[in-house]
């Protein structure tokens, strides 16, 4: 099942991926993470991509469209997988269709202050990226990760200026997407807003619906 998760910064993207993940055991593809590891690596194409995640801005096609094709093409990935935070432009979407049919696009769908309220107050762990929320999903212990017992950090890019311009990006480049998938048939729309459990719901419900599960 190849699988594409679709939305605003902070519509809960990672989080349910992550879940339906674990769930249907299909590796998660977030291209955030991918570039946040380039990043803290000091590679040459973490150093290329940090001025424009930092401004909030998208990083260049070339850079991520060959990470991804790279990402797709290992062998964990032959029975599916789940695509968090790609494609985000049209560009991006054509390439993937070049890589073979998507079973699903899932539109998480959010408002501009939902997101902000949640990247704020998002925390991530520095070890193992697990993602809490200083209010919604809080950790056991102050400042330290459940899974892992790491340190949680706020990212560079959730500040509020940065929340708002990385929303202002997504409705310009990303959100024709939806129309684009609609056209094409593949588009479920799953509201954002609701807690986590229930949003997962939801999103089971639309693969049984769609006879993917
Ligand atoms: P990326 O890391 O992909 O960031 P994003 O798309 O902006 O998405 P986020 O990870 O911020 O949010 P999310 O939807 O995953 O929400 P989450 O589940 O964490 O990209 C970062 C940057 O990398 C981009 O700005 C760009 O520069 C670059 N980049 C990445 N991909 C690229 C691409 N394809 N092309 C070009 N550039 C690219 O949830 C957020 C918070 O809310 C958490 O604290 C969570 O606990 C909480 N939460 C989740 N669900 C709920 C709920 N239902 N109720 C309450 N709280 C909730």
């Amino acid at each position: 099942m190849k699988l594409v998760v679709l939305g605003p910064p902070g519509a809960g993207k990672g989080t349910q991926a992550a879940k339906l993940s674990g769930e249907l055991s299909l590796p998660r593809i977030a291209t955030g993470d991918m570039l946040r590891l380039e990043v803290s690596s000091g590679t040459e194409l973490g150093k290329e991509a940090e001025g424009y995640m930092r401004r909030g801005l998208l990083v260049p096609d070339e850079i991520i469209i060959e990470m991804v094709r790279e990402r797709v093409s290992h062998d964990d990935c032959k029975g599916g997988f789940i695509l968090d935070g790609f494609p985000r432009n049209m560009a991006q979407a054509k390439t993937l269709e070049a890589l073979g049919p998507m079973d699903l696009v899932i539109y998480l769908d959010a408002g501009e202050e939902e997101v902000v309220e949640r990247l704020v107050g998002r925390r991530a762990c520095r070890e193992c990226q697990a993602v809490y929320h200083l209010r919604f999903s809080p950790p056991k212990a102050d400042g330290r990760c459940d899974l892992c017992g790491g340190r949680l950090h706020q990212r560079e890019d959730d500040r509020e200026g940065v929340v708002r311009e990385r929303f202002r990006t997504y409705r310009e480049r990303t959100q024709p997407l939806v129309q684009y998938y609609q056209a094409k048939s593949i588009l479920e729309k799953v509201e954002g807003l609701g807690t986590i459990e229930e949003i997962s719901r939801s999103i089971r419900e639309t693969l049984e619906s769609r006879g993917l599960i």
